[in-house]
Order: C-alpha cells, then sequence, then structure tokens
C-alpha cells in the first residue's frame, strides 16, 4: 500500500487514476482547488486538502508523508493560456517548480502531466519522443519547462521524475460544456442529443486520441521508471482519425445521422498530430490502447447516465 498524492485528482484525468489507485489499495490524498474539477469526482476512500497547488504551506502538508506525487493541477486550457499567460504560467510552471522542489525536501518520487503541445507543428510523423520542441502556445511552452525543471531536479538534486506528452485525452467526466471542451466530449453530447456539430475546416485535419484508461495505465507504469535522467513519453495510440471520420463514428454510436456545418478553420490550427507510442511500448510495457469506438462507446454510456461523478456530493476527508 503506497502514500499517493495526485493533485488535480478531481478533474477529468485525475479522477480515473485515483480510481485505479485506490482500487489497488493505494492511501490517496487529493489536492484540488476545484477550479475545474468537481468535488463529486473525488474518489471515495481519498482524502481532499482544496487548496491552490502554488501554495507552498499547503504544498508542504499535501506532500507530508507520501511516496509518490502524480502532478496533474494545472489550468489545462490552451485557450486560458492565450488569454491569461501570466496567471496560467503561475500555476503550470511555477507550481510545478514548487512540487518538484518540495518533493526533493522529502524525497518524494514525480510522476507529472506534460502534453503534445510541446512539440507545434511538426512535419515528420508519427512524432517520436526525440523530435523537435517547438511549442507554439504558453500553455506548450510551460508544460517544456516543466520538463526542463524536472531534469534539472534530477541532476541538481537527485528528484526522480517521469513526464508524460498526452495527445488528445477522451473519456468519461470530460467537461463537453465549454466551446473549448476537447472536440469528442463536444461531438458526443451534440449527437447523443440530435443536435448539430460544426467542424471549423474541411474535416480533414487528424488527431491521434486516447482513452483516459490508456493514460492511467502510462501514469501508473511511470512510477517505476521513475529517475533522476527525467525521461519522457508520449501518451498516445498511433493512429490518426480525421474530424470528419470522427463525426460520422459518434453518430454511428449514437445511431443517428450526422447534421454536420462547416465553419472556417480556427487560426493556428494543427493539421496533422500523431504521436509514436514505441517508447512507451517497448519501456513501460505499455499493451495495445483501446479502439476509438469502444472509447467513444464508454463516452455516450456517461452521458446517457446523465454525467455521473464518481459519489454523491458529501463533506467526508475535506479540509480546508
Ligand atoms: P482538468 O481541468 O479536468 O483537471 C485539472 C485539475 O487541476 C482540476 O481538478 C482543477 O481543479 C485542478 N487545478 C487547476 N489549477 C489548480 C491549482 N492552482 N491548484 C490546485 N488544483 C488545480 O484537466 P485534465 O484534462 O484532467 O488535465 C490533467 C492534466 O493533463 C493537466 O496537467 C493537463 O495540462 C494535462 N493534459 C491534458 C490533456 C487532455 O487532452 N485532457 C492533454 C495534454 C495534457
Ligand atoms: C488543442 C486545444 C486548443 C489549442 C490547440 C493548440 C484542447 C481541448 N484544445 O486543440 O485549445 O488551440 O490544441 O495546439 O486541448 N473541432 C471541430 N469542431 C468542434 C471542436 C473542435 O471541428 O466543435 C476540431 C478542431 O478545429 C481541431 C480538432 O477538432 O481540428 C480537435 O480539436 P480540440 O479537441 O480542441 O483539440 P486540438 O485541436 O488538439
Amino acid at each position: 500500500m503506497a502514500r499517493v498524492l495526485v493533485t488535480g485528482g478531481c478533474g477529468f484525468i485525475g479522477s480515473h487514476l485515483c480510481q485505479a489507485l485506490v482500487s489497488r489499495g493505494d492511501r490517496v490524498r487529493v489536492l484540488d482547488d476545484l477550479s475545474t474539477g468537481l468535488e463529486e469526482n473525488l474518489m471515495p476512500g481519498a482524502e481532499l486538502i482544496v487548496a491552490d497547488v502554488g501554495d507552498p504551506d499547503a504544498l508542504a502538508r499535501a506532500m507530508e508523508g507520501m511516496e509518490v506525487c502524480f502532478h496533474l493541477a494545472a489550468v489545462a486550457s490552451v485557450e486560458r493560456g492565450v488569454r491569461d499567460p501570466r496567471g496560467t504560467h503561475r500555476v503550470n510552471l511555477s507550481a510545478t517548480v514548487g512540487v518538484f522542489d518540495e518533493a526533493r525536501e522529502r524525497g518524494v518520487t514525480v510522476v507529472y502531466a506534460s502534453s503534445a503541445a510541446v512539440y507545434g507543428d511538426l512535419d515528420v510523423l508519427p512524432i517520436v519522443e526525440d523530435a523537435p520542441t517547438r511549442p507554439l502556445s504558453a500553455y506548450g511552452a510551460d508544460k517544456l519547462g516543466c520538463e526542463q525543471h524536472a531534469r534539472v531536479a534530477g541532476v541538481a538534486h537527485g528528484v526522480r521524475t517521469a513526464g508524460f506528452r498526452f495527445f488528445n485525452v477522451f473519456g468519461p467526466r470530460q467537461d463537453p460544456r465549454s466551446p473549448y471542451s476537447g472536440v469528442i466530449s463536444i461531438f458526443c453530447e451534440r449527437l447523443s442529443h440530435g443536435q448539430p456539430v460544426t467542424i471549423f475546416g474541411d474535416g480533414g485535419q487528424t488527431r491521434d486520441f486516447v482513452a483516459v484508461g490508456d493514460v492511467v495505465a502510462a501514469l501508473l507504469a511511470g512510477e517505476r521508471v521513475a529517475s533522476r535522467g527525467a525521461p519522457v513519453f508520449n501518451v498516445c495510440t498511433g493512429r490518426s482519425t480525421s474530424v470528419l471520420e470522427l463525426a460520422g463514428t459518434i453518430a454511428e454510436v449514437c445511431g443517428v445521422r450526422a447534421d454536420i456545418r462547416f465553419e472556417v478553420a480556427r487560426s493556428g490550427e494543427i493539421r496533422r498530430s500523431l504521436g509514436s507510442r514505441a517508447r512507451g511500448r517497448d519501456v513501460l510495457g505499455l499493451a495495445e490502447p483501446r479502439a476509438l469506438r469502444a472509447g467513444l462507446e464508454d463516452v455516450i454510456a456517461w452521458m446517457r447516465a446523465g454525467r455521473p461523478g464518481l459519489r454523491v456530493r458529501e463533506e467526508v476527508g475535506v479540509s480546508r
């Protein structure tokens, strides 16, 4: 039974990770300010500290007695970083430097979320981890900064880390309500209610959509390989799907005819994104990822069930 801290544990990916950790018998503590996460996503059996990960006192309290920290807390919206680069930098990079520093004090291993946004728009596909990093957003630049600080924390201070560059993650508990939500959550929400969807551009743009269960598997494997060398891994499927194909598949799963409207492409849009999963497979031993269609069925089933969290709202084990 490990003692594990999950920052951002009430968020989309964090809630799935906590579910896996509690299920395997770990003692789980969550540090989350509930800015985008929901208290009803707190896994029963986990303890919750409601605080800002950038607050050094709260972070020290949260890390006390822990062996591993999964650091997922971030302003995960690229769009927010465009509007408020200083505010998002404080959470996405400065707070992460704080996490590595606190981990150094306490001998805690850190497994953290980076992003495929560190790559920017690359011509050579699939993207391997050694490809050039040329982020095109403040969000991507901050995530790359996290990786650089992980390396320094390892080399200079002996902190063991592993970083994960998630591609386009989807699954139950991903919030579909913002216009900047992931395309899968928006399309599933709209098509399951028989509403039209909008495709920006011609729909030929492609993404590597990875199911949240595969992200959790990668993070758990990361605990084993975390080292002073600060390794980084793609979290992807190595399969490419166009947005037009995606709309068609979701409509099929929903049993409706896709009503698609086309609008001009988003500015700064990446045309093709596809990751290589070779390192994750060979070094972490990650299994074949979940098929897109099966993952979409999970999302639709969750939406049809009324988008439940992991528990009913209650005040158990919460400190503020
Ligand atoms: P999310 O918004 O659902 O989860 C983030 C969690 O962090 C939320 O619970 C939020 O309340 C919490 N949080 C935010 N700021 C905080 C702060 N200052 N102090 C404490 N808690 C704070 O997003 P997610 O999709 O689950 O993302 C999790 C991680 O994965 C993030 O680091 C994100 O950048 C990264 N990531 C996600 C994707 C994706 O496709 N979802 C892709 C690449 C990287
Ligand atoms: C991600 C960010 C985005 C950022 C971009 C920069 C998320 C959820 N989005 O975009 O904010 O600008 O990285 O690298 O993290 N689409 C539609 N219709 C919709 C929604 C989306 O056609 O209603 C298209 C988009 O134009 C895009 C694709 O679907 O081509 C995927 O969109 P999205 O899920 O937002 O992810 P990214 O494009 O990877």
